[in-house]
């Protein structure tokens, strides 16, 4: 079978032995959609409290979500509402009634794990009381109290001297409550997400502390933005997709899909490109008024089954044309891959002619794809059939391509990763 040299470089990483997120965590994020809305006198349905949270929940465990494994339900900045005498966090009383611990417990009912936001400086980025170098072992023990699953931890109001001191000893709090708590970092999209130019991005030291983190900048609810992340992993591809595995992620941010930036080609776009680069999955959407067309590319299994696989290889971009069209490729589990045809282009749909040699297989095996979008069977696939993808502009055709049967005796495979 074709061999996939980098599994031996991941195998070496140490990483963060919380045993958590050994596929890229899925679930429903708050803030793409819903920001710091928390005016609940004008705006008593989308400001950020429990009811908005509960609501979550509900669509979460009834509309299919929780089963395909969309089970973080994550509440981000704007939900503090100060510190008590013993300075404890304490939630919003007038939009959080009921507390965290209430919510968590709702979500756990439901089958769903609950996720909570701190900031590790003077302030979150909103300018609630932040989580000072002082205040980490009292937070986390906060959070493991109110049974909290996950917790991110951003960067505003922050000094580059606490990024160093603060991550590793949350990383270290947190495990000491007992409690598997799965830690996101946004750690390095302070920093600039790059080695060495900045010796604080470490991702050797971020692997061992952190489950994902945060390389860039955050997604704003357009194409640009999403182009703009791409790029940027696209460009420093040769430092990040080595430093993902199982436990320890690069977040590109959130899905857009289900908002207003994206038409249905960029919407499928994302969510094929997110998943080759192995990426989390947090849908930030009202999910009490999605699209069923919207669910549908969100809710696709074989779609999620390749981003859940487990060897947890982020893809690359193997091949990018004059033509603008771009293709990028994730090693999967049982010899087979996830292939995303990407057009550029922004005049009509494209027919690209390609053949698995021109993608640099070389192997003597008989391969089939699957179209994850239409589900269409493309079989009889030697690596010098040439095949034909109509790609349409800010699309992407998304193959599952696997092995149907030997064809000759000696295979190889010449991925440069
Ligand atoms: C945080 O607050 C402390 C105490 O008021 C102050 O000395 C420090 O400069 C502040 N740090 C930042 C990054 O604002
Ligand atoms: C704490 O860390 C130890 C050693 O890495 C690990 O075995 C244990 O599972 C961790 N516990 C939690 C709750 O994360
Ligand atoms: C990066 O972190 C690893 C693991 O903590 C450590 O062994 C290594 O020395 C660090 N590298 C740099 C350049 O600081
Ligand atoms: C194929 O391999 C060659 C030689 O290693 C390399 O230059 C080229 O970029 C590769 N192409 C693809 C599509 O991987």
């Amino acid at each position: 079978p074709p061999t996939v040299p980098l599994l031996a470089l991941v195998g070496q990483v140490l990483v963060l032995e919380n045993g958590l997120l050994r596929r890229p965590p899925m679930g429903w994020l708050a803030w793409e959609r819903f920001r710091c809305n928390i005016d609940c006198e004008e705006d008593p349905e989308n400001c950020i409290s429990e009811r908005l949270f509960m609501e979550m929940a509900d669509r979460l465990a009834q509309d299919g979500w929780r089963d395909l494994g969309y089970t973080y339900l994550n509440i981000d900045d704007c939900w503090i509402g100060g510190r008590d005498a013993k300075g404890r966090l304490m939630p919003s009383p007038k939009r959080f009634p009921n507390g965290i611990a209430f919510l968590a417990d709702y979500a756990h009912s439901l089958g769903l794990q609950l996720g909570i936001y701190e900031d590790l400086g003077n302030f979150t980025c909103m300018g609630f009381p932040g989580t000072t170098l002082d205040k980490v072992v009292q937070d986390a023990q906060t959070f493991a109290e109110w049974k909290v699953d996950m917790l991110k931890l951003d960067g505003c109001y922050s000094t580059p001297e606490n990024g160093p001191r603060g991550y590793p000893m949350m990383a270290a709090a947190l495990n000491a409550t007992g409690r598997p708590i799965a830690f996101s970092c946004s750690w390095p999209a302070y920093e600039g997400g790059l080695p060495p130019q900045d010796t604080q991005v470490n991702y050797s030291q971020l692997a061992e502390i952190c489950n994902l983190w945060r390389n860039y900048d955050d997604i704003q609810d357009s194409w640009s933005s999403v182009l703009s992340i791409l790029d940027w992993f696209v460009d420093h591809q040769d430092i990040l997709q080595p430093v993902a595995g199982p436990g320890h992620w690069n977040d590109p941010d959130m899905l857009l899909i289900g908002n207003f930036g994206l038409s249905f080609e960029q919407a499928r776009a994302q969510m094929a490109l997110w998943t080759v680069l192995a990426a989390p999955l947090f849908i930030s959407t009202d999910l009490r008024t999605i699209s069923a067309q919207n669910m549908d590319i969100l809710q696709n299994p074989l779609m999620i089954k390749i981003n859940q696989d487990p060897l947890g290889i982020q893809g690359r971009r193997i091949l990018k044309e004059k033509s603008l069209i771009e293709v990028f490729l994730r090693p999967l589990d049982n010899n087979a891959y996830a292939l995303v045809f990407f057009s550029r282009r922004t005049d009509m749909p494209y027919r690209f002619h390609c053949s698995l040699s021109q993608l640099n297989f070389t192997s003597s095996i008989l391969y089939e794809a699957q179209d994850v979008y239409t589900g269409g069977v493309i079989s009889g696939l030697r690596t010098e059939t040439i095949f034909t993808v109509i790609i349409n502009p800010t699309g992407v055709v998304m193959w599952y391509l696997y092995p149907v049967r030997q064809l000759g005796t000696r295979t190889s495979m010449n991925h440069n990763w």
